[in-house]
């Protein structure tokens, strides 16, 4: 079995990859956000933080979504959270350049999209201005992942050294996407 391995170059890339992976190459960024795999709505699974006191805040989310429209180019997203047994939704403007986004109030954050071998899957990873990582999450289009998928997203955290990542409890409760310029049509008539 091995002599076969040795010769076939398949063999060769499937001895490379059982190999520790550089983080260079566990948390790569993707190399070109596609908007059409983006739109819709995506339920957060798990979230790595840089330290305590954000991981604290953190933990008071019950339950976390983010929605991209699907219109292109994308210059907005939102997102939903369920805490202390209410709903709170925030609207972003966004910049859509390269592997990820910034923020069009938040001059120093920006936000990179990593390479996941999920295949439902999306890691966003938050930078400072000075490049630091600040926050990473897991988002995907199902509650929760599989313990593999896990594992991928726990070295990724690793690699940027981040605090073990949290959980989300994929029993709680989610909130409805907040259609935002519907309500802002009702508001203007009223
Ligand atoms: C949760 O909501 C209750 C009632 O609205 C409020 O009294 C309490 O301060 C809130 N707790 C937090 C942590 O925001
Ligand atoms: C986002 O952009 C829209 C349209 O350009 C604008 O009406 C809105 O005020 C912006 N939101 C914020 C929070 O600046
Ligand atoms: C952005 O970061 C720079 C350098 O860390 C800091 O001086 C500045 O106050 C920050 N700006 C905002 C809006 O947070």
């Amino acid at each position: 079995m091995f002599a076969v391995c040795a010769i076939t170059l398949l063999c060769l890339v499937a001895l490379s990859h059982s190999a520790p992976l550089a983080c260079e190459d566990v948390a790569r960024p993707v190399d070109q956000l596609d908007p059409r795999f983006l739109a819709g709505s995506w339920v957060l699974v798990a979230g790595a933080m840089k330290d305590q006191a954000h991981e604290e805040k953190f933990k008071t989310r019950e339950s976390a979504s983010v929605h991209f429209p699907s219109e292109t180019p994308i210059t907005s997203f939102s997102r939903s959270f369920y805490l202390n047994e209410s709903c709170q939704h925030m609207e972003s403007n966004i910049t859509v350049e390269g592997s990820g986004f910034s923020f069009d109030q938040l001059t120093n954050i920006t936000v990179t999209f990593l390479h996941t071998s999920c295949q439902d899957c999306m890691v966003m990873r938050f930078d400072d201005g000075t490049k630091k990582t600040l926050r990473m999450y897991l988002f995907s289009k199902r509650r929760a992942v599989e313990e593999k998928e896990m594992e991928e997203f726990t070295a990724q955290a690793k690699c940027m050294n981040m605090l073990p990542p949290v959980v989300m409890d994929p029993t709680k409760e989610l909130c409805p996407e907040k259609v935002v310029r519907e309500e802002e049509e009702t508001t203007g008539q009223a």
